[in-house]
């Protein structure tokens, strides 16, 4: 394979990619549960890829794993060998939804073009980023050579909803018949900066669960029932007071199991990273930065757990004595971490502060572990080659502090490891309004996917 001409290729593309993927945004496929969703969306969206797939000259499908999930688009690639090892990509085409609508400055799916940035819900989380993998396969193929790997795309319509049908289909044994692969390659991280491009080498794990706590049938009046009947909304406060202190230390009893701390080259490779504490400040508009001191801001972005308290609700603005009161916590968690004993350890916790006769429910919704990519594997380094090919820049190693649950079960069932490229910013705009996509970025990202191809089809 001549690289050269597939990068030569990507270059005469560059329009009509972005084109191409200004027609992918333009479908609003909202995820499942969020406003303004809707089933044909999601379906146009899962249709548009496997056109463009077809269009390659892949073996593109939808998978309807179960009546009431969203269709997987997959897709492989011409003259599949088994002599050649074969590579999975992974991505999601369903997206945020828009709310509020108001602080949206464009048509959230006009795929408005502005100063370099596609602005669009999902360009960047993650129609972009999977796109760009697309098209560096069309580029090779395009330029008449064969892949140097078997491809496999997985494109899941269900990430922002909890990726139940793919969920599904890898128990099911749905990569049994690639395993083992090389390795998965996934774009729906972010880079370490604009110019900063980065091989993540871990995500951290989660634990999300909602409470309710119950108290009389209906929201009644304070005056006439004050003072007798037990509020739901003190209650669950109480419960949750506590939880983190002001240091970022948790109280659940055994939250920190086996967390072994970091190993020293781990630690001295984020310390070289630069990091503007003011900088973090004003782009998150607040006065100083908490959590724990006793660790750089990095290693507490990425390598320490949390839990936070993600919504609170409970009666209304008036005198009332509220029926329900609930929350919803999430808890990131760190390699060596049990998600189930966080997730019991948790509500164990919350019982122990709730008197017994009240009715309490929890809903665990999420549950995965971290996943961690040993940096001496031999994937890394032809990875590092490619992302400098790509961007004509040195790349730098990182780890994240969000969660793809489903990378574990990929590792795991796949058995190979998952390399997460990102191609996003942090500062892109992830599921709040006005989400754009560097086009520039979309460019490096497909130069870097050709790159790695090739890569890969020397690594044995
Ligand atoms: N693209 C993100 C994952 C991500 C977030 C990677 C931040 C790196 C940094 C993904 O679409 C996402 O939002 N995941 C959820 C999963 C959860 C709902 C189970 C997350 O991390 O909150
Ligand atoms: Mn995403």
């Amino acid at each position: 394979m001549a690289l050269a001409d597939a990068l030569q290729y990507i270059e005469q593309q560059r329009q009509t990619n972005i084109d191409q993927l200004k027609d992918f945004v333009r479908i609003p496929s909202i995820s499942a549960g969020a406003d303004g969703e809707t089933n044909d969306d999601l379906i146009r969206a899962a249709d548009f890829l496997v056109d463009q797939f077809g269009q390659l000259g892949f073996r593109a499908e939808k998978v309807q794993v179960s009546a009431d999930t969203h269709p997987l688009v997959l897709a492989r690639s011409p003259d599949f060998s088994p002599q050649r090892p074969t590579v999975l990509i992974y991505g999601h085409y369903d997206v945020q939804g828009v709310n509020p609508r108001a602080a949206w400055a464009v048509d959230p799916f006009a795929a408005e073009e502005r100063d370099g940035f596609l602005i669009a819900r999902g360009a960047s989380d993650n129609k972009g980023p999977s796109f760009a993998h697309l098209k560096a396969a069309e580029a090779i193929l395009a330029v008449g050579d064969q892949l140097p790997v078997n491809l496999v795309f997985l494109i899941e319509g269900e990430e922002e909803c909890g990726s139940r049908a793919i969920g599904q289909f890898v128990a099911a044994g749905g990569l049994d018949e690639f395993a083992p692969l090389l390795c998965t390659v996934i774009s729906d991280t972010s880079m370490f900066g604009p110019d900063r491009p980065s091989l993540t080498l871990g995500l951290r794990g989660i634990v999300y669960t909602e409470i309710e706590v119950f108290g009389p049938k209906q929201d009644v009046h304070s005056g006439l029932f004050g003072g007798i009947v037990k509020n739901p909304n003190q209650l669950l406060v109480d419960a949750l007071a506590g939880l983190v202190d002001a240091e970022g230390h948790i109280a659940v009893a055994g939250f920190y199991e086996g967390i072994e701390p970091l190993s020293a080259r781990e630690k001295s490779l984020y310390a070289a990273l630069e990091v503007d504490e003011e900088a973090y400040c004003r782009e998150l508009g607040v006065a100083a930065l908490a959590g724990e001191r006793e660790y750089p801001l990095l290693e507490r972005r990425w390598t320490r757990p949390t839990l936070d308290i993600n919504f609170l609700a409970g009666g209304s603005p008036r005198t009332v004595i509220p029926a329900l009161a609930k929350a919803a916590i999430s808890c990131r968690l760190v390699p060596d971490q049990d998600p189930e004993r966080v997730q019991t350890a948790l509500e164990g916790h919350l019982r122990d502060r709730l008197p017994q006769d009240i009715r309490v429910e929890f809903k665990n919704q999420h549950i995965s572990p971290a996943y961690y990519l040993d940096l001496d594997h031999p994937v890394v380094e032809p990875t590092l080659k490619a992302m400098r090919t790509g961007f004509e820049l040195d790349p730098v190693l990182t780890r994240e502090g969000g969660s793809i649950p489903i990378v574990v079960d990929i590792a795991a069932r796949a058995q190979a490891p998952v390399l997460l490229v990102g191609l996003g910013q942090i500062t892109d705009n992830w599921h709040g309004p006005n989400e754009r996509f560097s086009l520039r970025d979309f460019h490096r990202g497909t130069r870097t996917s050709a790159a790695l191809l090739h890569e890969l089809g020397q690594v044995s």
